[in-house]
């Protein structure tokens, strides 16, 4: 039995409790804390950038995943490994020099992921699978919590799976979008191995059993 990872978006928390969301985290059986940054350029939507990823590393005892949703973003990954990053995404669609700033990544002690917009086939990943760790397979138009999921993500998952299989690397496969109990099973046997849930967690009654439900999606 294969379990996913689950990765709660803290785009959802409430942000007037952030540490009493954090704790919350923290107690549930949650792998990473998922960490939006939007510019505002990339996406039409402005989230939250150091200052936020500071408080966060003070309360959370998870390891951060961060989803960068910004252009340009060489500029900053020194700056987010500094700031306590385990996992930095950068969009496929933001790097000119992608196997460039996987290395990068690397080299800076972090795992490198590759986050593709819903438009963007998996198969442009091809020849650089070696250099990435997770791929992020946006199954919404990036830049707001609480959409619909894109249900051509599953056949995406399963194309990438492949890929994967014949490059034989062990990159791991990451869901973000309209994920919650309806399509987490789903999910998991198409070939996912990273959940993240946004207002699917956060807007629950009780967050850590709907962490507890997603982590026990499982394929045999
Ligand atoms: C969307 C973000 C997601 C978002 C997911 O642009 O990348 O991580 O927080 O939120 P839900 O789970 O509500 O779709
Ligand atoms: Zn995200």
């Amino acid at each position: 039995m294969i379990q996913p990872f689950v990765a709660p978006s803290l785009l959802a928390a409430d942000f007037s409790n952030l540490q009493r969301d954090l704790e919350l985290i923290n107690r549930s059986e949650a792998d990473y804390l998922h960490f939006d940054v939007m510019d505002g350029e990339f996406v039409p939507n402005i989230s939250f950038g150091f200052p936020i990823l500071q408080a966060v590393r003070q309360h959370c005892q998870k390891p951060v995943d961060v989803h960068l949703m910004i252009v340009e973003p060489d500029r900053y990954i020194d700056a987010f490994a500094e700031g306590g990053a385990s996992v930095i995404h950068v969009h496929y669609e933001a790097c000119t020099h992608l196997h460039r700033t996987l290395t990068h990544i690397r080299e800076v002690g972090c795992k490198a992921g590759v986050a593709l917009n819903p438009h963007t086939p998996v198969s442009l990943l091809e020849d650089v699978l070696e250099q990435i760790d997770v791929v992020l397979i946006m199954s919404v138009n990036p830049g707001f919590g609480g959409q619909s999921f894109i249900p051509h993500t599953y056949q995406k998952i399963r194309k990438l799976k492949q890929l994967i299989r014949a490059s034989q690397t062990s990159t791991l496969i990451e869901v973000d979008g309209g994920v919650g109990m309806k399509n987490a099973s789903a999910l998991v046997e198409a070939g996912t191995d990273i959940l993240v849930a946004g207002s699917s967690v956060f807007g629950a009654d009780d967050p850590q059993d709907a962490i507890r439900q997603l982590k026990n999606s499982h394929r045999p």
